[in-house]
């Protein structure tokens, strides 16, 4: 029960919150995106006539998941996913993989990968833009996972990352407080910035 209620705090709050902080970090370095997005979202509350976007409205912000799916790319929180292989599989003529054997899918390797994402240590929500939620770029981006194992609350992560980035962004403009690379936490599980995130908020 313990091991389950850890996983699902740690697999729910640290994911969401270390995505949004490297989001923030790179809008505050990148002020024609984050204009950008500040747009969207202005018209899409003008259009709405609401004070705070719901679901639905959040759903059609294409820049605004651009930017997250970018983000989860670049810094996936999950940095690699773990299997044991159930099955003797002959994967090709080196590589036989024996029952009972770990096998590790090095995720952000992939997303890395300079012949799938060009210029990958760029951050460019334009990349993103012909991708849904759904799509895993035929197994090259792969924040979530996949398979029956997949993330369980892969939506719900990304309406709480939509929510509060819209929120944010309409409210504050965003200016670097840390040097552009950010180092990761050594002691964290997943991939988190060392000292949490900082960034400059200006009320707009
Ligand atoms: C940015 C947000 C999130 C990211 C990047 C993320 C990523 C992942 C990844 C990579 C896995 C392993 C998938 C695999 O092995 O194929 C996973 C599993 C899981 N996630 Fe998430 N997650 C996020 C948000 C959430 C949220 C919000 C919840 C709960 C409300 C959650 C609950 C879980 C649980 C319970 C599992 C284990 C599922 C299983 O073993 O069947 N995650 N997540």
């Amino acid at each position: 029960m313990l091991a389950q209620v850890a996983v699902f705090i740690l697999g729910s709050v640290e994911t969401s919150s270390s995505t949004l902080s490297y989001c923030l970090h790179e809008l505050a370095y990148h002020p024609e995106e984050q204009e950008k997005l500040f747009k969207e979202i202005d018209e899409a509350l003008k259009r709405t006539g609401k004070d705070i976007l719901e679901y639905d409205d959040l759903m059609q912000l294409k820049y605004l998941s651009s930017c997250l799916h970018e983000t989860l790319r670049k810094y996936p929180p999950v940095a690699f996913l773990d299997r044991i292989c159930n099955k003797r599989y002959k994967l090709n003529d080196d590589v036989t993989i024996e029952k009972g054997i770990p096998v590790f899918v090095n995720v952000l390797a992939i997303h890395y990968d300079e012949k799938i994402f060009p210029e990958p240590e760029k951050w460019r929500p334009e990349r993103m833009n012909a991708s849904s939620d759904n799509d895993n770029l035929q197994f090259t981006f792969l924040p979530f996972g996949e398979g029956p194992r997949f993330c369980i609350g892969k939506r719900y992560g990304m309406m709480q990352m939509r929510t509060a980035l819209a929120q944010l962004l309409h409210k504050y403009k965003l200016e670097p407080a840390s040097p552009y690379k950010v180092e990761s936490d050594p002691y964290s599980v997943i991939l988190a910035p060392a000292d949490g995130g900082t960034v400059k908020f200006v009320p707009r």
